[in-house]
């Protein structure tokens, strides 16, 4: 019998990049999410997390810091024959914790699934409240300026820090 490769949610290495692109571009062409080229990949791979099976990469998604307190959370994809096990919660979770532990007060997106990241305490806001920084991306997208994605932002909180947690708590039983 075959044993089931474990699914593992790591931090994205450069040899990554191309399979992130390919994932992206799949969704993309798709209009399900924003395209974006390989060097933009590159250039923000320290910002990738990656989902791996058995050395192929099944879903990705990035944390981005745009401001003292502000960070995105973009580039959320799952391979289509892993979507619906709760990778995508992983993905973003990972993307959380990191959050907690740099210290990020909040977290946004803009997407066309609210009731997806609903799921992880992301509200609506409006546009205006965003930066303006943020915009520079949306300059490149085709829709603009008729975006019909939905700008959510979820407010950070020290729970969100799972992994510290459990070292707090491992410490206290020393
Ligand atoms: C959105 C996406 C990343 C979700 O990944 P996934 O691995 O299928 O999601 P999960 O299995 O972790 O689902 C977690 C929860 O969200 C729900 N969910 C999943 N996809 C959803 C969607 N499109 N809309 C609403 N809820 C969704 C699941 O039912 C599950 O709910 P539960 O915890 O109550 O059971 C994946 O469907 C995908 O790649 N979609 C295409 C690209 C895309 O839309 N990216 C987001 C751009 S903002």
């Amino acid at each position: 019998m075959k044993r089931q490769q474990k699914t593992v949610i790591r931090k994205a290495r450069i040899s990554d990049a191309v399979k992130i692109h390919k994932l992206v571009q799949y969704y993309a062409k798709e209009d399900l999410m924003l395209a974006r080229s390989l060097m933009d990949i590159y250039e923000n791979i320290r910002d990738y997390f990656v989902a791996e099976k058995a050395r192929a990469i099944i879903g990705c998604c990035a944390l981005h810091i745009c401001w003292k307190d502000l960070g995105e959370v973009k580039a959320l994809a799952v391979n289509p024959v892993y979507r619906k096990k709760g990778i995508g919660k992983d993905l973003v979770e990972k993307a959380m914790d990191e959050a907690a532990r740099i210290k990020l007060k909040k977290v946004f997106c803009l997407t066309y699934i609210p009731k997806f990241f609903r799921k992880f305490g992301f509200r609506k806001i409006e546009k205006r409240y965003l930066p303006h920084k943020i915009w520079n991306e949306c300059i490149n997208c085709p829709k603009f300026p008729n975006c019909d994605e939905v700008p959510m932002i979820k407010k950070i909180k020290k729970t969100d820090v799972r992994e510290n947690k459990l070292i707090g708590e491992i410490n206290n039983q020393q």
